[in-house]
Formats: C-alpha cells, structure tokens, sequence
C-alpha cells in the first residue's frame, strides 16, 4: 500500500491508500477523482489521465518513455515540467506520500 494524494483546484484533497501494482490513474478512476477519465483504459492513446507530479517527487519516478511524451503533448491542459500520464505509474510501496495535482481545464 502506498498513501496518495490528489489535489485538485477549488476542491478537497483526496488521499486514499493504493494497493501495490495499481496505475494511478486504475485508482483515481475506481475513485471518481475528478478530471482523471482514463478513457484508454492506460494503452497510451487518450492522455485524459494527466497529472501534474509534485516538484519533490518528480525525480524520483522512472523516466517518461518516448510513448508518454508524445502523449502529453496532446493534453487537455498544457504540459508542464512535472507532467505524466498518471497510467503509465505503477504503485510501489517507494511512493507512499506522494502527491499529485489534477489539472483542471477552464
Ligand atoms: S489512460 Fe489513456 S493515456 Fe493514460
């Protein structure tokens, strides 16, 4: 288990506690996190699972694949410097506090 937190503009904070193998984008859907819809299902097609990873726990996940990073080229809400495609992060214990910010389109 690894305890995650979602936060997102003008709503509460969501932490939920996020079995081991599970994307963060399978927990925010299972969840109903708004602005998170996974309509890909995670195969790296639709980019509807953007997150903005918080500035300190950004360099401590894996690096974005050249899949990823076409993909968020095609977000919603722009990319920026700490974006990922929350299906493309598995949860391991090593993520137990991380934090995320859910870009919300205008
Ligand atoms: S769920 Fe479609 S790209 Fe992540």
């Amino acid at each position: 288990m690894a305890r995650i937190t979602w936060k997102i503009e003008n709503e509460d904070d969501v932490t939920l506690d996020v079995r081991e193998g599970l994307t963060l984008m399978e927990a925010a859907t299972d969840h109903d996190i708004p602005h998170i819809w996974g309509e890909c299902g995670g195969c790296l097609s639709c980019a509807t699972c953007h997150v903005f990873v918080d500035e300190k726990w950004f360099p401590l996940l894996d690096r974005i694949d050249d899949s990823e990073d076409t993909m968020l080229d095609m977000t919603d809400v722009e990319r920026a410097r700490t974006s990922r495609l929350s299906c493309q992060i598995k949860v391991t214990p090593e993520l137990d506090g991380l934090v995320l910010h859910v870009p919300v389109p205008d």
